[in-house]
């Protein structure tokens, strides 16, 4: 029987049936008809416990039995509260406001609004326009696709309906550039910056690797770089690490690599373990008490239905537990030092002539082809091994 459900990012015409999963545990999912296949997406990388978790699922149920949801509107609660100073404790110091929202998307939005809200109340009006870079993604809603790559990305349908933005090239230099590769990235940002920084509210950037884009790295000098000339133009700067975000590169937050505090954070994925959609855009003292005054214009005016909901911040707390008590991070590291092995040790991949660049960065292993036709068919491959993959081009 054909489902009514309209799957995301499908071709009609040419898709297959999606199978259907029934339920999972640790790294693997199962389907319908009982095949057991390790998930190497992570789910759009959010499932940072793996499936079925059992101190994450009796969160869920715990909280459910309390307070399944309320308004954030004039209320507060306690997972809302504890999670929020839990976000401020495990976050680069400074960020010590905590907004929620309810997915990725929504909370690069809300980063967006209050740079340019912010620069208004700071007393710069013309700063209105954001500046991104190229082969970037950052969320598929108006706002965001137009601070996607406007030429790869897969938004250029929509051209008509976004506003204008900024854009600078993507950096080239990789994680473990030389000074020079690192100064010619920040060479070519700084010239869009010289030109336009009188109407830029704020840089947006996935640190240290891009992700839907591409899976692009580059260097933590390159990210320092960055906030350096957005001090250097009163520019603010914005780190989207709802990819990157809880251990995905390898620390906590890819800002950790560059030591440096953006002026605003946003979280996503991982931050419920991928439990439940849910996300945290966190500002500096700077920002939010630029919203501190008389007008009424000093009030942020965003406020999703669901932010903050109690079961999200619930299962949000327990998460962070595991990943503290567990040693995630040490986890990953073992897990970086097997990509790596597998991967790059003997470099036969790259003997491939399809192959164009293999990359493995903490939890983040990527295969590069020369383009997207030598990796058809390669899911099919995966899943008959017992692996899930979905690749994305190429
Ligand atoms: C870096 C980045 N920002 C934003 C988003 C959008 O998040 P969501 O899909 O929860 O709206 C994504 C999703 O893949 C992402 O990778």
């Amino acid at each position: 029987m054909t489902t009514p459900v309209w799957h995301p990012y499908a071709h009609l015409k040419t898709q297959t049936p999606a199978p259907k999963v029934v339920g999972g545990d640790g790294a693997h999912f199962v389907l319908e008809s009982g095949e057991r296949l390790l998930d190497a997406t992570c789910s759009w990388w959010c499932m940072i416990h793996g499936y079925g978790h059992p101190r994450l699922v009796a969160a869920i149920r715990e909280q459910a039995g309390q307070l399944c949801h309320v308004m954030l509107g004039g209320l507060t609660h306690d997972p809302a509260d504890q999670l929020a100073r839990e976000l401020v404790r495990i976050t680069p110091a400074g960020l010590n406001h905590v907004f929620y929202s309810d997915s990725g998307s929504v909370g690069m939005e809300v980063a967006m609004k209050m740079a340019l809200q912010y620069q208004v109340l700071s007393g710069n009006p013309g700063k209105r326009k954001m500046l991104s870079l190229m082969k970037a993604y950052h969320g598929d809603t108006t706002g965001c696709m137009a601070v996607c790559d406007p030429e790869e990305g897969m938004h250029s349908l929509f051209a008509s309906l976004l506003p204008q933005h900024h854009f600078a090239p993507a950096p080239t230099a990789p994680f473990d550039a030389s000074d020079e590769q690192v100064e010619h990235d920040l060479s070519a940002l700084r010239e869009v910056l010289e030109r336009h920084h009188c109407e830029i509210a704020a840089l947006l950037m996935e640190p240290l690797l891009q992700a839907a884009g591409g899976l692009n790295m580059t260097s933590p000098a390159y990210v320092a770089g960055a906030r350096a000339l957005c001090d250097e133009f009163n520019v603010l700067l914005i780190f989207d690490e709802v990819a990157t975000g809880f251990g995905r590169t390898g620390k906590l937050f890819a800002a950790d690599y560059a030591g440096v505090t953006p002026d605003i954070m946003v979280l996503s994925k991982g931050l419920t373990g991928g439990y439940l959609g849910h996300a945290a855009t966190l500002a500096t003292d700077r920002v939010h008490n630029a919203f501190i005054g008389d007008s009424p214009q000093h009030a942020f005016m965003h406020g999703p239905t669901f932010m903050g909901n109690p079961l999200a911040c619930r299962v949000a707390l327990e998460s962070l537990r595991v990943f503290e008590e567990e040693d995630y991070l040490g986890k990953i590291a073992a897990l970086n030092r097997l990509l790596r092995r597998e991967l790059l040790e003997d470099r036969a991949l790259n003997a491939y002539p399809t192959v164009a660049d293999v990359r493995v960065l903490g939890a983040t292993a990527v295969i590069e082809a020369h383009s997207a036709d030598a990796l058809k068919g390669v899911g099919d491959f995966a899943r008959k091994r017992g692996v899930w993959l979905r690749p994305i081009g190429r």
